[in-house]
């Protein structure tokens, strides 16, 4: 297994054994990580953990070098309305975060007021990207502890917050890379997000376009995915949902590999991807060599109109990942016939596949920031709970074409 410092150092590694597992620890300055390997004794037999209580994606935290501006983007672009907000303003001496929502979909926008504090690290080693995934759970104390019995990194003991709305209990371990998961349970809180916010209502013009999170999407580095895997497994007691290998993801030039992890509803679904050998460079290796470790890939957002979100999408300046010439020729081949018009599809470059159970309607954004990082895929289900596997070699011929424009291919 394989982490990435920025600074050159080699990582302190320590070892212990827990539950009859070896966790490997990994220290960079104050950041700590944690991965998980199997014994590799033949007698281990798989168990099947009981699940956690997280029933559903809460939010997710975002850190960026410059939180007003990149709520007023999220908030334009993608239509999220801001909900909540602290800051020195209401006491907060060292950050200021923005909570916005659409639909069932909270992002909290977080960013540093001083130099030397742990979020400008994670930005200046990171640029801006994905902090926290967050879990909502009907008891976070219990999950962070039996989350931490089972061997995951303890990154924040529970703590119930408290404001006049209410009270919500919250808990983080640690994750790929320095991403975190967070426990919530806001079931005795009517506050618009988090005791110590402060109510905002800055409405986007068009709203409510975006229904909830489909997906978050981990990339891992070189032969870790089966890592995360079991760390899902063993600290969640998700299941392995569906995988996907070279043969199904990979172009002439790049390929990955990818397995899903989801929770017992399916409410929760975690693919990680790893890079796996190709003749140039698997886009999942770009992607850790910029984010500087593991991270979140892409989030995945439900709508119940992919058309007429897109169409808002794009008039309100979201960029596209394009689609090879010729995929509307074959498409009604592929996957037979759909409720929606294929000019339509066409002219908004939507994406289409379909398994055993329906189909489904994708198209994913350019990078959300400067570097090649995190992006936002927007997903209509109609019947197909998988993951587009019909569309992945257009997608990556469409990443690879902007990946030689970047001199990174
Ligand atoms: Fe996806």
């Amino acid at each position: 297994m394989k982490y990435f410092s920025t600074d050159g150092s080699a990582p302190q590694v320590r070892l212990r054994s827990v539950n009859n597992r070896t966790t490997i620890q990994r220290e960079f300055g104050n950041l700590l990580l944690t991965g998980y390997h199997r014994m590799s004794a033949p007698q281990e037999a798989r168990q099947q953990r009981a699940p956690l209580a997280v029933v559903d994606f809460d939010h997710v935290e975002f850190y960026v070098g410059n939180a007003k501006q990149a709520a007023y983007f999220y908030r334009t672009a993608f239509g999220f309305n801001i909900v909540a907000y602290c800051g020195p303003e209401t006491g907060v001496r060292d950050r200021v975060s923005y909570a916005l929502q659409q639909g069932a979909i909270r992002l909290l926008i977080t960013g540093a007021l001083t130099a030397d504090h742990p979020i400008a690290e994670h930005v200046h080693r990171h640029g801006d990207g994905v902090y926290a995934v967050a879990f909502r759970t009907p008891d976070a104390t219990a999950d962070f502890q039996q989350a931490v019995a089972r061997g995951a990194k303890a990154w924040r003991e529970p703590v119930t917050l408290r404001d006049a709305h209410g009270t919500v209990q919250v808990a983080e371990i640690a994750a790929y890379g320095d991403t975190i998961h967070r426990f919530v349970t806001r079931d005795n809180y009517t506050g618009p997000f988090l005791p110590g916010f402060e109510p905002r209502s800055v409405r986007a013009a068009q709203t409510e376009f975006l229904q909830r999170i489909d997906h978050v999407v981990a990339n891992v580095g070189w032969n870790e995915m089966e890592t995360w895997v079991q760390f899902y497994e063993d600290i969640f007691g998700f299941f392995q949902f569906r995988h996907f290998d070279e043969t199904d993801i990979s172009t002439e030039y790049t390929a990955l590999r990818s397995k899903v992890m989801a929770s017992p509803s399916l409410a929760i679904k975690l693919p990680i991807n790893e890079p796996a050998k190709g003749k140039k460079r698997s886009q999942i290796e770009e992607y850790v060599d910029f984010y500087g470790s593991p991270g979140v890939q892409h989030i995945a957002i439900a709508t119940s109109d992919i058309l007429g979100a897109v169409a808002q999408l794009r008039a309100n300046g979201v960029e596209f990942q394009s689609v090879p010439p010729g995929y509307y020729d074959t498409v009604t081949g592929r996957v037979g016939d759909i409720a929606e018009d294929l000019s339509a599809l066409r002219d908004l470059n939507i994406l289409v596949d379909r398994d055993d159970q329906g189909y489904l309607l994708q198209i994913f954004t350019k990078p959300l920031q400067d570097r090649p990082t995190v992006f936002f895929e927007i997903i209509q289900r109609r019947g197909s709970e998988s993951f587009g596997k019909g569309n992945f070699k257009a997608l990556f011929e469409a990443i690879e074409q902007d990946q030689a424009a970047r001199g990174t291919l």
